[in-house]
């Protein structure tokens, strides 16, 4: 569990499980995702690309689901489980899809947005195979 705090007047209360860990935090409202995975917490694998909702470089699930987390508000999602391409490999293994691009250099900024996406599609399908 990780507590963080933002001593402003207006600062909200906002509890996310992030990767599996348990954070408790204080933000100012106005905070995005990205800014507080990049910048309060570190997590430097989701990149900020266009900040503008465009190019995806941001992109995050949100309870299974994928998210530029440049256009969302942290406060919004209070109680969300949140995967970020840190959480994708388990244990230090690599996820499946994230090996075949391990060695290019060229595309990591892009690789980890389509490994995010596409692990949310991969979710998905697995999820309808069970419905039907
Ligand atoms: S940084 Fe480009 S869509 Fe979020």
């Amino acid at each position: 569990m990780t507590s963080a705090s933002l001593t402003t007047p207006e600062a909200v209360s906002v509890s996310l499980t992030i990767n599996g860990a348990h954070h408790a935090l204080m933000l100012d409202p106005r905070t995005t995702l990205l800014d507080l995975l990049r910048e309060h917490l570190d997590l430097t694998g989701t990149k900020k690309g266009c900040d503008q909702g465009q190019c995806g470089a941001c992109t995050v699930l949100i309870d299974g689901r994928r998210f530029n987390s440049c256009l969302t508000f942290a406060v919004m999602y209070d109680g969300a489980q949140i995967t970020t391409i840190e959480g994708l490999a388990a244990k230090g293994a690599l996820h499946p899809l994230q090996r075949p691009r391990a060695r290019c250099i060229r595309c990591s900024r892009r690789s980890s947005t389509m490994m995010r996406s596409s692990a949310a599609t991969a979710r998905r399908g697995k999820f309808a195979r069970r419905q039907g």
